[in-house]
């Protein structure tokens, strides 16, 4: 069975073409990042004037790389929600005109639970379940149980700014460019090995009971060390303020595991691309003899539209078809266990 993926929920214009939900015929991303560095985060109406401008271009690359015609796809899967309101109707209206054209059915698909499945994909195995899904990318930190196709709880999720978002946002405090992940992971890493001293940030995280994130305390106090310090060592601040960020990811993540009992996990999201968080993952696995997954190839950390593809095969052998009135959201479905 042959799918064709859109994501455009965000900065970046993806296409893709899975078979069977396993196999990645092609998958097409254009990347933003260069239109929205100035400004050190995405701004929305550039990212939705963007999607508009390269969209017809991706999907001809994408179909270009497959030797298939149109009549040959069995279903398009197009992320509707959550993301920012301009980009996502890109997206969606595009699928609603291929359809219009073609008659391939839609089916629309939650951004947050397509991440998940992008390590599906790549292990090239079907989902199992209940596992807990960990999302960190530049919208969202949060962790859901997912007991099933459309079956997500969320149980812990950030009070404020996404880890992403921190990160970009410290490195534009730093002045050190943009998206701010990698060029933070690259000067943390000139710190590794050194003796550790204390920590910048050492008594940041408090404990807390419930599972919860926070970022905006940590991005303030790091612009006060700045501003305070000018002439930082650099290095120094990039490695303390990533493992704070990345210490309380664990924590919360322990929290989770311990509350469910649910020791498979798969992560997904931009951040999961850091070495060292990953480095961290690996380590807790072993310490609690978790099965714990994210996916090795970057391309599929970020948004894409093969994990978007992907998650619309399982909906698409379950029955299930889109209206066609089917509209867009800036808002996940999936709420929390209490709500
Ligand atoms: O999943 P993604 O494409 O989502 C959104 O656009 O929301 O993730 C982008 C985010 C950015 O905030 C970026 O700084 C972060 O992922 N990121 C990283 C790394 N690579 C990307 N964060 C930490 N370390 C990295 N190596």
């Amino acid at each position: 069975m042959i799918g064709l993926g859109i994501e455009t929920s965000c900065d970046e214009t993806s296409i893709a073409i899975v078979k069977d939900g396993k196999e990645i015929l092609s998958n097409v991303v254009y990347s933003q990042v260069k239109e929205h560095e100035k400004f050190f985060g995405v701004v929305p109406e550039i990212a939705s004037r963007s999607h508009l401008i390269k969209i017809n271009e991706v999907f001809e690359k994408a179909l270009e790389q497959v030797s298939l015609s149109l009549n040959e796809i069995d279903y398009i899967a197009v992320t509707t929600r959550p993301g920012l309101i301009g980009s996502l109707m890109i997206g969606a209206q595009f699928a609603k005109v291929l359809h219009c054209i073609t008659n391939i059915p839609i089916v629309d698909i939650d951004h947050i639970e397509a991440h998940f499945y992008a390590n599906f994909l790549e292990r090239k195995e079907s989902p199992t379940y209940p596992f807990l899904g960990l999302l960190l990318s530049g919208g969202n930190t949060a962790i859901y149980r997912v007991d099933g196709l459309n079956q997500l709880k969320m149980i812990g999720n950030t009070q404020d700014d996404a880890i992403g978002e921190a990160f970009d946002k410290a490195a534009s405090i730093l002045k050190i460019g943009y998206p701010g992940g990698p060029v933070i992971e690259k000067y943390a890493k000139n710190y590794y090995n050194r003796d550790n001293q204390e920590s910048f940030f050492g008594k940041i995280l408090k404990d807390s009971q419930e599972i919860t994130f926070s970022y905006s305390g940590i991005k303030t106090a790091l612009l006060y060390l700045i501003q305070q310090n000018p002439q930082i060592d650099r290095n120094k601040v990039c490695y303390d303020f990533q493992e704070t960020c990345f210490e309380l990811i664990i924590r919360m993540l322990k929290k989770a595991i311990i509350k469910t009992n649910i020791k498979h996990i798969e992560a997904g999201g931009g951040v999961l691309a850091n070495q060292r968080l990953r480095e961290l993952l690996n380590h807790l696995s072993q310490e609690m003899n978790l099965k714990i997954y994210y996916p090795s190839n970057k391309i599929l950390c970020t948004d894409n539209a093969a994990m978007v593809a992907t998650l619309g095969y399982y909906y698409f052998l379950n029955g299930y078809r889109s209206n066609l009135d089917f509209s867009v959201s800036s808002n996940s479905f999936y709420k929390s266990l209490n709500s």
